[in-house]
């Protein structure tokens, strides 16, 4: 027999397909138990501001296939640094008062980086804290993967391969952006699963020339047609993007919009740019992310039921653990420009422009 108790669970950062899956998930698993689950609007606001909901049965139902998240998310929202007017407070504190006043015994926070860092720092303050690993990005380092990554993707490849057939028919280069500020992997994935002929992210630094050149090779060969993908934080090795003919480029030109323009009047060919943006984040999440997701919030649960606190579920080997918070939150999972996914694009004759 398990003690009764009372879970609260927040979704932090910016949304991604599966978050309905891992409190789905977490909710069945503790009612499984006997325990009650408090949803957290908005992230650590809701904790803040004592917005809450009791997940029962019925709010659950249904929520599997769909979207984004129930309980709402921030990725503007720091307990620890709270804007208002002009001035910064720390409002911790009051976040705790309330976690206690609401009669939680433990918190499962649904977040990237940024949000479990917010949950160490509540752990340190006596707050019992399980994270669970969410981002598009896939750049959290103490999992293999992320949920959202998967059905982002899935998204990201079904536009690339809606792009081929308009791009071969007006002997086109398209530049496709996909989100990635800090690391390449939905570029890297997407660009292979798409047959993209250039990827450009930001683990490698890439030559605009050098581009160019992969895209020329297209047209030699006859396929007059070329496919770039450029992550959002892909980055310039050098300032030729700054300058085009002569013409200083304002540097809030986005990127891809630069390159759109440089790949024009460097090769003479017709280009269009587009930007997927948010697109990555929405629709049903695919089988894969359902999975991983229930699996997260199931583990997340358990994890409570055997007192193991501040830690956060994690994928290694195929299995679920868990793994100190701390330890997870300490580096970024970048891509390594010599690991076995980058070789590979490069034996398929994918340029990285470097
Ligand atoms: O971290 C997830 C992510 O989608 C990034 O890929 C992207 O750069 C960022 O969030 C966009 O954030 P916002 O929703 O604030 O525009």
């Amino acid at each position: 027999m398990v003690d009764k108790k009372r879970i609260g669970i927040l979704t932090g950062g910016g949304d991604c397909p599966g978050l309905n899956a891992v409190i789905r998930a977490a909710v069945k698993t503790a009612r499984g138990y006997g325990w009650e689950v408090i949803g957290i609007r908005n992230g650590f606001d809701g904790l803040r501001r004592v917005d809450t909901m009791r997940l029962s049965r019925s709010k659950i139902k249904g929520i599997l296939p769909i979207g984004g998240t129930i309980l709402g998310s921030t990725n503007q929202m720091d307990p620890f640094a709270v804007r208002l007017g002009g001035d910064v407070e720390d409002q911790s504190d009051l976040v705790v008062e309330n976690f206690h006043s609401e009669g939680l015994d433990a918190l499962i926070t649904v977040g990237g980086d940024g949000t479990q860092t917010i949950a160490w720092k509540f752990a340190q303050k006596g707050i019992p804290v399980i994270g669970v690993p969410k981002t598009i990005d896939n750049d959290v380092s103490a999992t293999e993967v992320t949920f959202g990554f998967d059905t982002a993707v899935e998204t990201a490849t079904d536009a690339i391969d809606k792009l081929h057939p308009t791009a071969e028919s007006h002997q086109r280069v398209m530049v496709v952006e996909v989100m990635g500020r800090t690391v390449g992997w939905i570029a890297l994935h997407a660009g292979i699963a798409g047959g993209a002929d250039a990827i450009l992210i930001p683990e490698i630094p890439f030559d605009i020339d050098k581009v160019c050149e992969a895209v020329e090779r297209r047209y030699e060969i006859e396929r007059n047609f070329a496919i770039v993908v450029v992550a959002e934080g892909a980055k310039p090795a050098n300032d030729k993007l700054d300058e085009i003919h002569g013409e200083k480029t304002a540097m809030q030109t986005p990127l891809t919009a630069r390159i759109t323009k440089y790949i024009a009047e460097k090769t003479g060919h017709s280009v269009r740019g587009m930007v997927l943006g948010h697109l990555q984040r929405g629709g049903s999440p695919t089988t894969y992310d359902r999975v991983l997701g229930s699996r997260y919030g199931a583990a997340a649960v358990r994890l409570i039921r055997d007192g193991e606190f501040n830690r956060m579920v994690a994928l290694r080997g195929g299995q679920i653990v868990s793994v100190d918070l701390h330890d997870a939150i300490e580096q970024l999972k970048t891509v390594d420009p010599a690991c076995d996914t980058v070789q590979t694009a490069r034996d398929l004759g994918i340029s990285f422009g470097d």
